[in-house]
């Protein structure tokens, strides 16, 4: 008699039956081979929900196309958090254009992207069953990258519409008090995903002050940097002290800034020698390539170029943006103006038949089976009040944007 034993373990299983990705990601998926094309497919489908900047991928494969000669070293095992020499160039290179001060390659770590990073950082510093503060609206991606392997939970600090989604101590106090389990440290992502703004020196050093009054570990998300095209300048939390101590940390990564997601190449900055060692013993199996290494590290120290590259990065954001948001107000669609990022919230709240979840699941639903546009849905964002949704215009040519924006007017005016 054979044994039935179950094909799967319990936490295989528990990743097939109640899957992490959001809804509006597998949905993207799904659809993502019929996307408009103006004459194959005029109806076809168009993602507005993936924050990605792909206009600038032409001119990126050009100067990568520069560095062809690859040192057979790069085949080889290397320091696991990161070549050396990329290291060094990636400390010079962040220093002087967002850091705000010098940093030293020590301090730094490569792993393959900002989602390994958060994972195994927070591997390291909390244990399973503690609770990570996250202000709302956020990042979807923070609820998988801590909460399915690092065994984490995260406590929303809900920030509300009527206070322009401001944080204040305030709210970091009521959700501390309210939490229910034990909580070790705070998230947050500067400037911040969906709404598109930075914070102030003033505001980081009340965040940061308020951690350590609260003996919490405080990691700033500081993805977007270099993406910043309003009038306020970027300001990174390393700019505030000279030193940053053992329980504040940085990440970065090539994904947004480089729209070079596929690369996968991500950096921790940490100013904790011990975090940085238990880092370490975990990267072999998040490790960055080697040949993906050498090519960024010839692009952080090429100076000319990649400093032409950062400036076409912020007029193409601003242009966009200026466009995207010249025609939602064209068409009467409301939304939060934004300042950095490629996305911003619009605000469909009077477009819902009632002021609830379920309305808000109806109206994306609608919105991607009439106009065949997808949405990040204010729920997945974990936005405190159903009727807001993020519109990624970066990802998509403008042409299709632009469609886009056309179709999702026409279904809230309900005409489809
Ligand atoms: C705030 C933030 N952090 C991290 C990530 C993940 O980046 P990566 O693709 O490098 O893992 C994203 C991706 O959307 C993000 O928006």
């Amino acid at each position: 008699m054979k044994l039935s034993m179950p094909l799967l373990s319990r936490r295989g299983q528990q990743l097939i039956d109640a899957p992490p990705r959001p809804r509006y990601l597998f949905e993207h998926f799904v659809r993502a081979d019929r996307s408009w094309d103006p004459e194959l497919r005029p109806d076809g489908y168009i993602s507005l929900c993936l924050a990605e900047n792909k206009r600038m991928a032409d001119r990126l494969i050009d100067c990568l196309d520069r560095y062809r000669d690859v040192p057979g070293d790069v085949l080889g095992y290397d320091d696991m958090i990161g070549n050396l020499e990329f290291r060094r160039n990636l400390a010079a290179f962040m220093s002087r254009s967002f850091l705000g001060r010098d940093i030293d390659a020590d301090h730094i770590a490569i792993l393959a992207g900002a989602g390994s990073v958060l994972e195994i950082l927070f591997y390291v510093i909390a244990n399973p069953g503690e609770g990570v503060l996250i202000p709302t609206p956020s990042y979807a991606g923070f609820w998988p990258d801590l909460e399915v392997r690092d065994g984490l939970t995260i406590v929303p600090v809900a920030c509300r519409s009527r206070d322009n989604f401001r944080l204040t101590p305030a709210l970091l106090d009521e959700a501390m008090a309210s939490a229910k389990v034990p909580v070790k440290a705070l998230l947050l992502t500067t400037p911040e995903n969906p709404l598109g703004r930075v914070y102030t020196r003033d505001e980081l050093r009340m965040i940061l002050e308020w951690s350590e009054d609260n003996g919490l570990h405080a990691v700033f998300d500081e993805i977007y940097a270099l993406s910043v095209f309003g009038e306020r300048p970027f300001v990174s939390v390393a700019s505030l002290r000279p030193q940053l101590g053992d329980r504040a940390h940085i990440v970065w990564g090539f994904s947004k800034d480089f729209g070079a997601s596929g690369l996968r190449c991500g950096v921790l900055i940490s100013g904790s020698d011990d975090t940085l060692r238990a880092v370490r013993e975990l990267a072999y199996w998040s490790g960055c390539s080697g040949h993906t290494q050498y090519l960024l590290s010839r692009l952080v120290s090429d100076r000319d170029a990649v400093d032409d590259y950062i400036g076409r990065i912020r007029a193409g954001l601003k242009e966009a943006y200026d466009r995207v948001t010249q025609h939602l107000d064209a068409l009467a669609i409301a939304y939060l103006p934004a300042e950095a990022g490629f996305f911003l919230i619009c605000d469909l709240r009077a477009h819902l038949a009632a002021p609830t979840w379920e309305a808000e699941r109806r109206l994306w639903h609608r919105i991607l089976d009439e106009a065949n546009v997808n949405l990040t849905p204010g729920e997945a964002c974990r936005i405190a009040e159903p009727g807001f949704f993020r519109l990624c215009y970066a990802a998509e040519p403008e042409a299709a944007v632009q469609v886009a924006i056309e179709r999702l007017g026409r279904v809230l005016r309900g005409r489809a």
